[in-house]
């Protein structure tokens, strides 16, 4: 397929057509490891409304995965990505580095230390994945230099993890989170998805409607007793298992048992069905 879009693969010549851009101009970044969707086309489209030039990355990022059938299995569609991207415009920067340009050495994580923000939830059920999240944020952030990046909340606790990466390494970005975008039935999009019959695919919005009944919960039942309900939900259905349901301030991510005047929770859910891994979550307040 041929489009008119620049295709970059090095940080070399990235880094050339950044610089003759100048530095004076408003530059998005929307970091993907492609198999985009329609969650991906409102990141971009929201990148090319705020800035005057945006860098889309597609790149799927080794050291995330917890293991290497995952990594194997994750779908790679650069030519249906290329043209997502260029419906949205054709003016986009696209960089698709190959491993070897960001691992040149050895492809392992660096080390963080997000201050507890990755040891819960996501972190609890996948070792060193912030990590890996962590070393090619960064290593984008860098090569880039963006003026803001934009990230989804259906990973709210990767947006968070980035946060607080720029933060301890004093990058100069506005990170902008982007609301969840939901297939016509409620699941929240991901590239997942395409790995469910049609048949769970619909059911699968039972994940969303449990998320929204926990919310209205929220305004008068204890956290003890909404936690025990979604248990007790996913224990009457047979197609979903839960992994964990967890109601968490939004600052530190760590799991409560009583709420607070004045702070801020959120729900966060991971379901297996059909041996795919989904998670969603919701503000509470
Ligand atoms: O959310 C994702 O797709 C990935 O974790 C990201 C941020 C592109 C890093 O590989």
């Amino acid at each position: 397929m041929q489009f008119s879009m620049q295709v970059i693969k090095t940080k070399k010549v990235l880094t050339e057509k950044l610089n003759e851009l100048g530095s004076s101009l408003n530059l998005g970044l929307v970091p993907t490891m492609g198999a985009l969707h329609q969650g991906h086309a409102s990141l971009i489209k929201k990148a090319v409304s705020e800035n005057d030039k945006v860098v889309v990355s597609i790149f799927v990022n080794p050291t995330q995965f917890n293991n290497l059938e995952d990594l194997n299995k994750y779908p790679k569609t650069l030519d249906a990505d290329l043209l997502l991207i260029s419906e949205i415009s054709e003016d986009i920067i696209v960089f698709t580095p190959d491993v070897s340009e960001i691992y040149p050495e050895t492809v392992i994580p660096k080390i963080y230390d997000f201050e507890g923000l990755d040891k819960v939830m996501e972190g609890e059920f996948r070792d060193d994945h912030f990590n890996g999240v962590g070393t090619i944020v960064e290593e984008l952030l860098i090569v880039v230099h963006p003026t803001k990046a934009y990230f989804g909340e259906k990973d709210f606790q990767q947006l968070r993890i980035i946060q607080k990466l720029t933060e301890i390494r004093q990058i100069p970005v506005e990170i902008i989170g982007c609301e969840i975008v939901r297939e016509d039935h409620g699941l929240a999009m991901s590239s997942r998805n395409e790995r469910l019959s049609k048949e769970i695919r619909q059911k699968a919005a039972f994940i969303y409607e449990t998320l929204k009944t926990a919310k209205n919960k929220f305004g008068t039942d204890n956290v003890l007793n909404i936690k025990d309900w979604v248990v007790n939900e996913f224990k009457r259905t047979n197609d979903f298992e839960l992994e964990y349901f967890d109601i968490t301030d939004v600052e530190t991510l760590t799991p409560v048992t009583d709420k607070i005047n004045n702070i801020k929770y959120r729900a966060f859910i991971a379901v297996y069905v059909e041996n795919v891994r989904l998670i969603d979550n919701i503000a509470l307040n």
